[in-house]
């Protein structure tokens, strides 16, 4: 019983597919209700501006499925009326409708008895089929595709695509599979031939980047002196706290120049205030916020601490540690 399944509105499905791809069901399930509220049609959203659309997938991260989003909701809005096509080919046409996208809205919104190939699709098909290489290799996945097609219910393929992507997040999991909990464990070769823990054969996963970033926290009564991302740097367009860049390695020394030179800004700067986790892709980073003064912004400005302002969410994470929970912002 998911927020999501209590409807067959296809803007909203296609919203929480999109949110649910890199995302966990728990962390979406506020976001979404709150997108939804805010931008209730395709038409609404497309009319968005990049502060709205940051604002609105605050706590979400990997912003550009949000702007893929918005090039869909677009192209829905110019060249369909506002309605979103029920045809499987002009779903796909539309920008960052890719084919799990595609085949989630068409058969869950619409009915279309299309698949849903998602990564835990892919672990229960690799497993059941005992299918040697990497899922995401092209002869694997015409496999994969080939099978589900076979299966697929065509009078429930919105249930039956979800059935099968819940059976993978939840009973045939990376690690160790509930096989004993598994609705299709007696005809599994995986199973049977012992081949669950070696299935799929996933390429490496890239090794972890250990980063350590610093930033400066200077608080007024207008919020906190942050600086807007530039074109070209991951998470642009967002509003983070200063410092080289989330990415970058810094040593406490080293800030006060930082802030020099790309800022034009003089910070005199003090003792570490909060210490935050994040992670982006494949890189850790541990971000240490420096309690600083100001001597001059530069190319710095104040920003207020509220749910409208794009802070970054290593920058919310920031000041909810070093402000507590109160007050209302949240990652
Ligand atoms: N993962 C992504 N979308 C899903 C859905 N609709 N049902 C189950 N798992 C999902």
């Amino acid at each position: 019983d998911l927020p999501w399944r209590r409807t067959r509105d296809p803007w909203a499905i296609w919203v929480s597919e999109v949110m649910l791809q890199q995302t966990r069901v728990e962390a979406v399930r506020e976001p979404y209700r709150r997108f939804l509220q805010q931008f209730p049609t395709p038409s609404a959203f497309a009319a968005a501006s990049d502060d709205e659309l940051l604002s609105a997938w605050r706590g979400l991260g990997y912003y550009r499925r949000a702007r893929l989003l918005r090039d869909g909701a677009r192209k829905v809005a110019s060249d369909h009326g506002g309605a979103i096509p029920r045809s499987v080919e002009a779903l796909g046409e539309l920008p960052g409708i890719g084919a799990y996208t595609r085949g989630a809205v068409a058969s869950i919104a619409f009915g279309h008895a299309e698949p849903a190939i998602d990564g835990n699709v892919e672990r229960v098909l690799a497993r059941h089929r005992a299918l040697r290489g990497d899922p995401k290799n092209g002869a694997v996945q015409r496999e994969i595709r080939k099978v589900v097609l076979g299966w697929i219910d065509a009078q429930r393929a919105g249930d039956f695509n979800q059935a099968l992507m819940e059976l993978g997040a939840t009973v045939c999991t990376p690690t160790s599979p509930a096989c004993d909990r598994c609705p299709i464990a007696e005809d599994c070769r995986a199973r049977r031939e012992g081949l669950t823990a070696v299935l799929p054969e996933r390429k490496a996963p890239r090794a972890a980047v250990l980063v350590t970033a610093r930033v400066a926290l200077i608080l007024g009564p207008r919020g906190a002196v942050g600086g807007r991302i530039p074109e070209g740097e991951p998470n642009h367009g967002q509003i983070e706290l200063p410092g080289a860049g989330i990415l970058q390695d810094t040593a406490e020394h080293e800030l006060a120049e930082v802030l020099r030179q790309r800022f034009a800004a003089r910070i005199q700067v003090g003792g570490t205030v909060a210490n935050v986790r994040h992670a982006i892709t494949h890189h850790r980073i541990t971000l240490h916020a420096h309690s600083a003064s100001l001597q001059a912004l530069g190319q710095l400005a104040w920003f207020p601490l509220d749910d409208q302002t794009p802070w970054t969410t290593p920058s919310r994470k920031v000041f909810r540690a070093a402000l507590g929970t109160s007050g209302d912002l949240r990652a």
